[in-house]
Order: C-alpha cells, then structure tokens, then sequence
C-alpha cells in the first residue's frame, strides 16, 4: 500500500514537512490529524506530486512515488478529495467525473455507482460544477475521484463546512467504498469523526508525525488530545 519514509517538503524557501513517517498497512481507512497549518494538506500535495519532495520516499505498491512524474499518482490508482473541493465550476457534473479517468470517459459500473451513492449527481449531470450547492461539489469531488476506480482515495476534510444531512450521506459514501476495498486516508479534524471511522490515527506537529496510535489509546487516554490537538473533552 502507502508507506512515507522520512519525508521532506515544502514551498519554495519554506520547509514544511519534516522526517513525515506514515504506514498505512493492513488498514481500511487511516486517519491524519493536527491542527491548523502543521501540514496535513502538504503531505497529501507530496504523495500527489504537488509539490517537491526534497528527501525521503512515498512507496505506493512498490513505486517510489518521488522517482516519478507528478501525474504518477494518480495513473497508479490514488483517488485525491482536495480541501476547499475544488471542482471545476465552468465543467458539467459529467465532465468534472471525466477528468480525472485516463481515458476520459467513467466506466459505466463505476459511473452507476456514483449515481446510487450520490444521485442528486444524476439530477444534475449537465449542469455546471459551480452551480451547485457546496454540499453537492463535495459529492462531485468525491464522484470524481471514485470514477477513476482508485485503490486508495484521499480526502482533505471531506466533511468541512457541509450540513449534518450532507455529511451524512460523503460519510455514507466513505463508507461504502470502504466497504468495496477501497482504501481511505482522511485528513479530519473532528474527532469523534475521525474515532468512528479510522482504524489508525497519526497526529501531526510542526511538520511531523507526533503520535500513531489505534483510536482506543486515544478514548482511553484523552491527555494525547489535550497535549497533541488542544481538545479538551
Ligand atoms: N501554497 C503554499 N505556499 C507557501 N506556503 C504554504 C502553501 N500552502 C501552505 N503553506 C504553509 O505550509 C504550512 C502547512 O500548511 P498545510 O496547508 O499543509 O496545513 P494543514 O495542516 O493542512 O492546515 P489546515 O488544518 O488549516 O488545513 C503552513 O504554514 C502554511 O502557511
Ligand atoms: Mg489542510
């Protein structure tokens, strides 16, 4: 699967990630948390290829994703939900499903899929990304980066900013292709959200991987909160 080994990066002059260790392992849906600003979007930029990685290694099934072309990512089978969703506003529904697929169309099982998870998609399929609300661009991105039928998708708060109903159907959804195998690294800051759902959990600090722990170490000991997140429960 997914493994980061020592690695550094960041924008121009400023250094951001430093050392970053990550093993996803034999897990469904691994966890990464911190707060504001300690470079959690940054380590998903570096496995994407969007931005440099000075040191270290990202190995995804065997390839060294800092030996390859950004794209590499992407071809190899890593499904991104980019924080903020990012669709492309001017795009349709059906040609924002399209840009991320190699070839350029959605293979019809995973289009159907998509539909059944989300089919308000389906309502909408000729209307343009940015004209949807931003509970249903959060679906269009995450209907994006299943139509490309990852092995691993990750998602950068996918549940940010929508309502308790939309929430609940991205995080049905999350669900759902976990349950099909997907594999699912998620950048959360909810707590209780990231508890229900991750097998595993890497708390990051100023760049770093601070704590790895399962999410009974945390229910039990909630000092790890309060010292590594600021939470007090
Ligand atoms: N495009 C950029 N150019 C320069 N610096 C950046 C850029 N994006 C992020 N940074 C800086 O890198 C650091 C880490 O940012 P990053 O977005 O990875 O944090 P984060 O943990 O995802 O935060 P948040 O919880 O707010 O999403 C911050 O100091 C941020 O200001
Ligand atoms: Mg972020």
């Amino acid at each position: 699967m997914l493994t980061l080994e020592k690695v550094n990066a960041g924008y121009g002059h400023s250094h951001v990630l430093h050392d970053v260790d990550l093993e996803f392992g034999d897990n469904q849906i691994v966890a990464l948390m911190g707060r504001n600003g300690v470079g959690k979007t940054t380590t998903f930029n570096a496995i994407m290829g969007l931005v440099p990685v000075t040191s270290g290694r990202i190995l995804f099934d065997g390839h060294d994703l800092t030996r390859l072309p950004a794209r590499s990512a992407a071809l190899l089978g890593i499904g991104f939900v980019p924080q903020g969703r990012r669709i492309f506003p001017e795009f349709t529904v059906m040609e924002n499903l399209r840009v991320g697929t190699r070839s350029g169309r959605v293979p019809s099982d995973a289009l159907d899929w998509i539909f059944a998870l989300f089919p308000r998609l389906k309502e909408r399929v000729s209307q343009a990304g940015g004209s949807l609300s931003g509970g249903e661009q959060q679906m269009l991105a995450v209907g994006r980066a299943l139509a490309m039928q990852p092995r691993l998708i990750l998602m950068d708060e996918p549940m940010e900013g929508l309502s308790p109903g939309m929430a609940e159907v991205v995080r049905q959804a999350i669900v759902e292709a976990r349950n099909k195998g997907v594999r699912i690294l998620i950048i959360e800051q909810d707590i209780d959200e990231a508890l229900a759902l991750a097998q595993d959990i890497h708390i990051m600090e100023k760049g770093s991987i601070q704590v790895h722990c399962r999410p009974q170490a945390l229910q039990q000991d909630p000092t790890i909160l309060e010292r590594h997140l600021g939470i007090r429960l």
